[in-house]
């Protein structure tokens, strides 16, 4: 398999670039757009009205996909979500419930750690289903039911596109969930689906931020430490943002969810420690700027990427506002990677270290 990086200086930029196309490419194969419906695999051995529960396990950045399904799968279907670090799962000798359904996350599908969580749970009664994106791996094959994430081949070894793909199936997973048991009517199911069709404009939207986001990456590459808040589906990706900051420009940063921040992280705040919040404008935005408002007067310096109405009700001084389409809340997880993508990529491009190769990590840890 040949992949360059075309007009590209670094694969992820590529794979940055690409999210549109890849999430529409998935979209449309599990959402059907005329009839407003989800479409999945009609032979499904289980069903839905009558799971105990959900567990997920995965690792990195897939396990923070999962980690936004658990939201959707609570919101949406009303369901029991587990959520795990895979390494912890597959030793944690969890109990499981016969007939659950246990979802692992993967871009490679070669994993150890996440394979291993496979095994455990189809030892223990559980229905795998995987949500992957190299549909010949061992995760893939070796799971009672596929999920593909049509990314394409992903090369930077921090992933981007095969990320965006994971919300989008999990996302579609969890309306189709909610439909079966009944937490989610027709005229509900219309307006997820399009709100979902509409993510990739919304992505290439985002992506016109690239210049204002390089000029905020001259400040952030000089910093040592940053923190990331977020409430809500904004708390996975300020997870993602912090991951994917200290992977590629190895400055210190942290994810955390807003209502935490009095519990340890205010402690760092001073003038010399920027705090990335991520924050639509959304049912909890008002809570996020009370804790805005605590770093404000610790002195912290708050970059916000919001929409235009967040920007409005801030009510406090930041040093850089990035406004994001204003979007429907299912599909902010999906738009909102963009920003905090381009803002660790260009941090790193700032600090001139190897963006496709990050020095220590590996993209596919298939030995523990
Ligand atoms: C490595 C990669 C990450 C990835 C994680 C899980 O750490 O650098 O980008 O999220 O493995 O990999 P998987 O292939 O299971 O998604």
């Amino acid at each position: 398999f040949l992949v360059d990086k075309g007009n590209h200086r670094h694969f992820m930029l590529k794979e940055i670039y690409e999210q549109p196309e890849v999430v529409a490419r998935t979209a449309a194969h599990y959402l059907d757009m005329s009839a407003g419906k989800v479409r999945l695999p009609a032979d499904l051995p289980f069903d839905w009205a009558k799971l105990p529960r959900i567990s997920i396990a995965a690792c990195g950045t897939a396990y923070l996909a999962g980690l936004t399904a658990k939201y959707w799968f609570e919101r949406f279907a009303r369901i029991q979500v587990d959520i795990d670090i895979a390494s912890e799962f597959r030793y944690r000798e969890t109990p499981m419930v016969p007939g659950g359904l246990m979802i692992v996350v993967s871009q490679s599908g070669e994993t150890a750690d996440t394979l291993a969580s496979l095994r455990y749970a189809k030892e223990n009664g559980q229905h795998v289903m995987a949500v992957v994106n190299v549909p010949t791996s061992t995760i893939a094959r070796e799971s009672h039911i596929v999920m593909p994430t049509l990314a394409g081949p992903e090369i930077g070894v921090a992933s981007t596109k095969a990320f965006t793909c994971q919300l989008t199936v999990l996302a579609s997973i969890a309306i189709a969930a909610g439909k079966a048991r009944g937490f989610i009517n027709d005229v509900d199911e219309d307006r997820l689906v399009r709100a979902m069709m509409e993510a990739p404009r919304f992505m290439n939207e985002a992506l016109k931020l690239e210049p204002a986001i390089a000029q905020l990456a001259k400040s952030l590459s000089k910093v040592r430490d940053v923190l990331y808040l977020g409430r809500g589906t904004s708390y996975p990706i300020a997870m993602e943002g912090a991951l994917k900051l200290k992977e590629l420009s190895y400055i210190h940063a942290e994810g955390y969810a807003a209502g935490e921040l009095k519990h340890g992280p205010i402690a760092l705040i001073d003038e010399e420690m920027p705090v990335i919040v991520i924050a639509p404008f959304d049912h909890i935005y008002e809570k996020t700027v009370s804790n805005m408002q605590e770093v404000a007067a610790r002195g912290g310096q708050i970059i916000l990427v919001t929409d235009a109405k967040g920007a409005e009700h801030a009510e406090v001084k930041t040093i850089a506002t990035i406004v994001v389409p204003d979007v429907p809340a299912t599909i902010a997880p999906i738009v909102y990677s963009v920003p905090i993508q381009l803002i660790a990529y260009h941090t790193a491009v700032e600090m001139g270290t190897d963006v496709d190769q990050p020095r220590n990590l590996a993209k596919s840890v298939t030995v523990e």
